[in-house]
């Protein structure tokens, strides 16, 4: 189909403005690219206005025209001559005439040179977008797109801005792009599909002048605004804005949404996408802006609008800026002194210094001074601080960097930023400033600190629920799954494949469709009737109370622990795994382990009695007491288990208890690690291990009651996912061994984490592996133990619910299901995340918001918070995810509800 075999388009057809940057026009085969996407728009009913900036690097050889010396420029043009006409060749074209006439201007221009002349030097350097945009129509019409060429400055008018210096005006124009019916009208009269320029506007008198850096962009926005268009697509070489700067951190995402306060926060703050500058012409006319990738036309991108749709509030971004200088102002006479700030600030202005972010005190005002901002060289800085030493005491502190949070409404999320301000706690913080249009928050702090926080604090925004990862309507994929080298790690959960008999486990009985879903899409409440669970399937029967009852319950899937365990005995490195009985004791999960070929570590004369129930005469069993009594380490070396001591006590008040034995020996070495601060078993503040000061006094009483210490042990915490945190513990404890001389081998504890947070990492267990095996090489006489217990049944485990009943509050919607905190404290005692899906409308659009909700009668009975799931009815089942870890071993009574059920997938 030709282009010239569509209808015409209706007088009123929308525009849409498509903007493309250097390198998108500097090849045939990118013009190609261009006069599709144009053609596409078009043939969806669309006037078309491209906007596109000089072929790449010919905008800094015209600067360097205007900079170079009159004998250089004769080359310089040629140069510049060249490569266009040798674009024209490349694109089959024969000599352009909109080409030929703007290389003869140029010439000419260069002939009269006036170099000191802002208004010679904009005329110059204009002539790249000149040249481009006459290529491009040439191009585009004769391939088929007929394509009328719009000179920029006849649309856009410089506005006349008192507060800016000549250079500015001339150099860094901006334009008042107001919608111009007129002008709309005029260029639809003559065509459908216009190319103009980026960059370049007019001023009131006649001369041309240039909009600055990230110009193209602005002038496709002020374009967008001046025909009201459909949008403004922004055509790049990345999809969109992501979480954070993806160079820095590739698991950040995209962002599929904003709104433009948001976006021009984000801009402002660091990220390089889009020029600032454009946001606010689109914002004034309504124009939606669109942020597209050339190599991936098929994904939305960013997409810029008004405030979208309801959704969690969110931290959207972290960005950062380097190069900003602090000046901080001390006077003991500030206080309520009427006219200070304005004198002071008088003098910023004196020095054309534009302040960003401001921080007060009593006797104290801060000031940040960003670069983007301002042309700060070192002159004009100690030029205002010798000024401003006439009123008060200076500090000018450089070179710093500024951190931000972006999103709306970030007063709401400031609970759950303790581990952002933990992080910035470690460092001197400078100044802090909280926007006051509740958008940002930003930190102030040394330059040298930025170096690698960017990812962490990425990571913890995620884990803590500040950066609302879940929410796939706002966040895309990652920048490592768009761009990475390599497949990203995706892993389906096996209970994807097991829904209709997870359904049947629930008590929904099957389909006469053979599906197994009861209530979907019906909105009425699905019967509860008996199980019949599947021969595989090891189920308790339901309990009784006249009436059969099946969630909550406890669903389990051997194959994925089994696969776990071979993996961790695969380990080159580690001679022994043990499995932390308390992530969960069921005995189906013992067994299995047992089978490979895993010891057990137990806590509890409980525990050893189950892990003594499962295992063989063979199983290693270690038990790993902490402030428990003394019967409790009687009977467990009447059992002939290998002990774990970690305080002095026992030795000092049981010596004939351990006399002649051997032990391990936990210690603390001094710092805790972990998913949340409750799970952290390190430091004066957690009451595990032995600190290392009484490590001389432990091994003198050892030695006194003629009790061996064989082996060292430390466990720093839970959900690590640090790769390099037990290598280094070996270390540490390998020393530590060394200083006793009959160590045997080091425990180097549990803790492997697992992502629970969407888009978190995998623990790279290759990566410990390996790494281990190098520090292993030191220290060839230990033999290596891990004691994990989350890493192997987490995600094995699933715990269905049903709905019992809704209820809205305001603007809130409450799911309220048959599992609570008593089923699974983890949510109320860590604000644990654990996914949550509608397993009745599996494939239903998630368009609620919800606080899913158990029965208990405390108001932190909350499994999750602001979920996006379908709207859900009473007796749908609810699957509650990666729940096989200290879920169901630290269920209770609570309110006596009865404990949950549990079923068992071979
Ligand atoms: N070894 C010792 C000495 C431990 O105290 C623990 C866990 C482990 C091993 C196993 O840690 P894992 O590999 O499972 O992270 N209830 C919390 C976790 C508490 C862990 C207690 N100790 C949670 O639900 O996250």
């Amino acid at each position: 189909m030709t282009d010239s075999a569509l209808a015409p388009l209706a007088p009123d057809a929308p525009w849409v403005v498509l903007k493309f940057g250097g390198t998108s026009v500097a090849t045939a085969g990118r013009w190609r690219t261009i006069q599709q996407l144009a053609s596409r728009r078009r043939a969806e009913g669309h006037r078309v206005l491209v906007v596109v900036s000089a072929l790449s690097g010919v905008t800094d050889a015209l600067k360097g025209l205007c900079a170079c010396a009159e004998a250089e420029r004769g080359a310089a043009v040629a140069q510049i001559v060249d490569r266009h006409r040798e674009l024209v060749a490349q694109m089959q074209l024969d000599a352009v005439e909109g080409v030929e006439r703007w290389l003869a201007s140029l010439q000419a221009l260069v002939r009269d040179a006036a170099p000191d002349r802002l208004a010679w030097q904009a005329a110059v350097q204009a002539h790249g977008e000149l040249l481009s945009s006459s290529l491009g129509a040439a191009f585009m019409s004769a391939n088929g797109l007929p394509t009328g060429w719009l000179d920029a400055r006849d649309a856009l008018r410089a506005r006349e801005l008192p507060f800016l210096n000549e250079r500015a005006r001339m150099l860094s124009a901006q334009v008042l792009a107001e919608p111009d019916p007129v002008l709309s009208a005029r260029l639809a009269g003559a065509g459908e599909v216009f190319i103009t320029q980026g960059f370049i506007a007019r001023n009131a008198d006649g001369d041309t002048v240039l909009l600055g850096r990230g110009g193209s962009d602005t002038s496709a926005a002020y374009m967008g605004a001046l025909l009201r268009a459909a949008r403004v697509e922004i055509w790049t070489d990345v999809a969109g804005m992501f979480t954070a700067d993806p160079r820095q951190v590739p698991g950040a995402r995209l962002l599929q949404r904003l709104d433009y306060d948001e976006a021009q926060e984000i801009a402002s703050t660091g990220a390089k996408v889009l020029h600032p500058r454009c946001l606010s012409p689109c914002r004034r006319a309504r124009v939606p802006l669109w942020i597209k990738d050339t190599q991936h036309p098929g994904l939305d991108g960013t997409v810029i609008g008004p405030q979208p749709a309801e959704s969690a509030p969110s931290i959207k971004a972290i960005s950062s800026r380097r190069g900003i200088t602090l000046v901080s102002m001390e006077t003991s006479g500030m206080w309520q002194q009427v006219g200070f700030l304005a004198d002071v600030f008088e003098l910023f202005k004196r020095h054309g210094l534009s302040v960003d972010l401001i921080g007060s005190a009593e006797t104290n005002v801060t000031v940040s001074l960003d670069p983007a901002e301002n042309l700060l060289d070192s002159d004009v800085v100690a030029r205002l601080a010798a000024d401003l030493a006439k009123v008060c005491r200076v500090k000018v502190i450089a070179p710093c960097a500024a951190v931000t949070l972006v999103g709306r409404g970030m007063r709401s999320m400031l609970h759950r930023l303790s581990g952002v301000l933990a992080e910035f706690g470690r460092e001197r913080v400078h100044l802090i400033s909280q926007s006051s249009n509740n958008l940002n928050l930003t930190f102030v702090v040394d330059e040298g600190m930025l170096d690698g926080v960017l990812p962490r604090l990425h990571e913890l925004l995620v884990r803590a629920g500040a950066l609302r990862t879940d929410d796939t309507s706002l966040f895309g994929p990652s920048w490592q799954e768009l761009y990475g080298k390599g497949e990203a790690h995706v892993r389906t959960p096996w209970w994807h494949a097991e829904r209709a008999r997870l359904l049947r486990l629930a008590g929904v009985p099957p389909s006469p469709h053979g599906r197994g879903v009861g209530g979907e899409g019906t909105g009425e409440p699905a019967g509860l009737v008996g199980s019949e669970p599947s021969p595989a399937l090891r189920a308790p029967s339901p309990r009784g109370r006249g009436e059969a009852v099946f969630t909550p319950r406890y669903v389990y899937h051997l194959p994925t622990i089994r696969a776990r365990a071979r993996a961790l005995r695969a380990m080159r490195s580690v001679d022994r795994v043990y499995y932390a009985v308390k992530a969960n004791a069921h005995p189906a999960i013992l067994q299995a382990l047992v089978q490979e070929g895993l010891g057990l570590e137990c806590v509890s004369p409980g525990e050893l009695d189950a892990a003594s129930a499962a295992g063989t005469a063979e199983t290693p069993l270690l038990f790993t007491p902490n402030f428990a009594p003394r019967a409790d380490y009687a009977g467990a070396l009447q059992r002939g288990m290998t002990l774990t001591l970690d305080a002095l006590h026992p030795l000092l008040h049981w010596p004939d208890l351990l006399h002649g034995r051997e032990v391990m020996l936990r210690v603390d070495l001094g710092r805790g690690l972990g998913h949340h601060d409750k799970v952290r078993t390190g430091g004066v503040t957690s009451k595990f291990g032995l600190p290392l000061d009484q490590f001389a006094a432990f091994l003198e009483l050892a030695r006194e009651h003629d009790v061996r210490v064989v082996g060292l042990h430390a466990h720093l915490g839970s959900g690590i996912l640090d790769a390099s945190h037990w290598p280094l513990v070996c270390g540490q404890l390998a020393s530590l061994a060394d200083r006793i001389g009959s160590v045997r081998c080091l425990n180097l504890g549990g803790g492997l984490g697992v992502p629970s947070h969407p888009g978190e990492a995998e623990l790279d267990i290759a990566a410990v592996d390996a790494a281990l095996a190098e520090v292993r090489q030191t220290c060839p006489q230990y033999a290596l133990w891990l004691e994990p217990g989350r890493w192997l049944v987490a995600d094995a485990g699933v715990l269905l619910a049903r709905v019992t009943q809704t209820k809205r509050k305001g603007a809130i919607d409450y799911l309220g299901c048959d599992a609570g905190m008593h089923a699974l404290i983890r949510p109320a005692l860590y604000d644990a995340w654990h996914e949550i899906v509608n397993l009745s409308r599996l494939d239903a659009r998630a368009d609620t918001l919800y606080q899913v909700v158990g029965p208990i009668c405390e108001s932190g009975d909350v499994l999750g918070s602001d979920r996006h799931l379908p709207r859900s009815a009473e007796g749908d089942v609810l699957l509650i995810a990666q729940a096989g870890a200290y879920g169901e071993s630290m269920a209770s009574h609570y309110n006596l509800r009865p404990l949950a059920e549990t079923a068992v997938i071979e």
